[in-house]
């Protein structure tokens, strides 16, 4: 496995590789979620292609400058899981490097990301295009993976792909959760014992409501069983069509519905499908 921290670096070395570049966008602090993408990208990109895992806290899809202090960055042992996993390539490149003084050019994505996290959090899917896009550059990949875990920004990175016709496949990868359900997040080794406890029952409160019949009573269901909890706070609750992410009234179409949700300033989210319920 080879290390690179700058784009011209990373670049020498795939000159001589062959294969499928795959490439997967991460910010780092590695789960099992994390983890099977590599594998994923493993059997995508098979013996001759080339995996490349890029380790990058991304500055400015950071909303809370302390959530951006805060995030985890154990870099030893990401590269030791990378070379576990088959990774060739890694690309951890500083922000300085990734992002000039007098930067001026922003990706921005303007109907897929107004709802939800990108209501909530300003600016943070045009960061996060933008820097998806620069990786897709830097590494010349053929195909992405990203998780369903984030299913908006796996939205929005497809219609940017679709938009400006980026020659970059991308595939997904299902959420990986703990035994007790909760999504698997970099930020859950920030909550307390108290919190971790209680974070199970927003998968909980999603699954239950999904297999109501209304969307006020999926709305309703869901939060009364998030807002019980007094260490729980809602920062978004959602009912969304799961193709344009635009709100929904009815279940007559396939629609998501979607949470994040706050312990203390450990901001968590996850979603379910909700069935298209037919009229009889
Ligand atoms: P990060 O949160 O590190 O996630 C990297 C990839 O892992 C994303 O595609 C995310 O959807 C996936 N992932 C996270 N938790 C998962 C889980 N429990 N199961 C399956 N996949 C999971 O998402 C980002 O970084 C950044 O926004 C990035 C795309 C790298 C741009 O900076």
């Amino acid at each position: 496995m080879q290390v690179a921290t700058t784009g011209s670096s990373l670049r020498e070395f795939l000159r001589k590789s062959g294969g499928p570049r795959v490439l997967v966008p991460t910010m780092g602090a590695f789960h099992p979620g994390h983890l099977s993408l590599m594998q994923r990208a493993r059997e995508i990109a098979g013996t001759q292609g080339s995996v490349i895992v890029s380790i990058f806290v991304n500055p400015i899809q950071f909303d809370r400058p302390n959530d951006l202090a805060a995030y985890p960055r154990p870099i030893d042992s990401d590269l030791a899981a990378c070379e576990a996993n088959g990774v060739d390539f890694v690309f951890t490149p500083s922000p300085e490097a990734m992002y000039l003084p007098d930067r001026s050019i922003t990706v921005t994505e303007n109907l897929l990301s107004r709802n939800l996290c990108g209501a909530t959090r300003p600016g943070h899917f045009d960061g996060v295009c933008t820097v998806v896009l620069k990786l897709f550059l830097i590494s010349a990949c053929d195909v992405a993976i990203f998780g369903e875990k984030d299913f908006q920004q796996l939205a929005v990175i497809r219609r940017m792909v679709r938009d400006l016709d980026v020659p970059v496949e991308i595939f997904s990868s299902p959420t990986v959760r703990e035994p007790d359900g909760l999504a698997m997040s970099s930020r859950n080794a920030r909550l307390s014992p108290e919190h971790r406890a209680d974070a199970p029952r927003i998968y909980q409160a999603l699954t239950r409501a999904a297999g109501l019949t209304s969307p006020a009573d999926i709305l309703s269901g869901a939060r009364a069983a998030i807002e019980c909890s007094p260490l729980a706070r809602i920062d978004y609750l959602s009912l969304v069509d799961a193709e344009t992410l635009q709100l929904a009234s009815t279940l007559r179409r396939p629609s998501v519905l979607a949470a994040a949700v706050f312990y203390d300033d450990v901001r968590l989210i996850d979603h379910v499908a909700i069935p298209v319920d037919f009229p009889s």
